[in-house]
């Protein structure tokens, strides 16, 4: 599987699209979406970004559930992440929520480096096409939780108050 990871250049506007809804339904719908982010949670913490999560077994079990929740409503089906955003679009929700985690460049290519794993491993039988457009969100949606630069410097990236940034759709 041939996903690249492309750099992440600080105040500078991402371009997104939510993924589609034929990659959650290929993937096997709900279940299948909980499968792989399960693996993926379970692989995060033998990861070198272990530190930034719960070490508590019900609070690293809501982190699981929460995400598995989002995945499925930013891919396009049933809301079940909606309450806890409210009123504010989900993706712009998604980026204050890491807002209280120093996220740094490189916590962001073993995040995302840790996610292909799992990709690899539970995403076998997905047209390679959906993964790739699954990917592209990933690989530039979390552009903008990263807020913590090499230069020791920070930026809240906000897809709301930037004419340059889009929402994604
Ligand atoms: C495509 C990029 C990303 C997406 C879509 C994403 C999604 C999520 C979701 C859905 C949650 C759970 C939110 C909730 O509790 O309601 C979460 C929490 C979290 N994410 Fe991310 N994430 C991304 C990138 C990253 C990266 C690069 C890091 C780097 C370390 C990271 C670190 C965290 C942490 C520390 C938490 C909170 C855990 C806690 O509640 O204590 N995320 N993320």
């Amino acid at each position: 599987m041939s996903l690249g990871i492309s750099n992440v250049v600080k105040g500078e506007a991402v371009d997104f699209k939510n993924p589609p809804k034929e990659f959650l339904e290929a993937i096997g719908g709900a279940e299948g979406m909980k499968e792989l982010m399960y693996d993926f949670y379970d692989r995060i913490y033998e990861s070198e970004i272990a530190h930034y999560f719960p070490q508590d077994e019900d609070e690293f079990q809501k982190v699981k559930e929460k995400n598995t929740q989002f995945f499925i409503q930013i891919c396009g089906g049933p809301k079940v992440y909606q309450e806890d955003a409210k009123e504010l679009d989900l993706n712009e929700y998604m980026i204050r929520i890491h807002d209280d985690f120093s996220i740094t460049e490189k916590s962001r290519v073993e995040w995302l480096g840790t996610m292909r794993e799992s990709l690899e491993a539970k995403a076998k039988d997905v047209d390679f096409n959906l993964i790739e457009e699954f990917w592209n969100y990933l690989d530039n949606f979390s552009k903008l939780t990263v807020n913590t630069f090499s230069d020791g410097s920070t930026y809240y990236a906000s897809l709301l108050d930037k004419s340059d940034s889009r929402l994604g759709n």
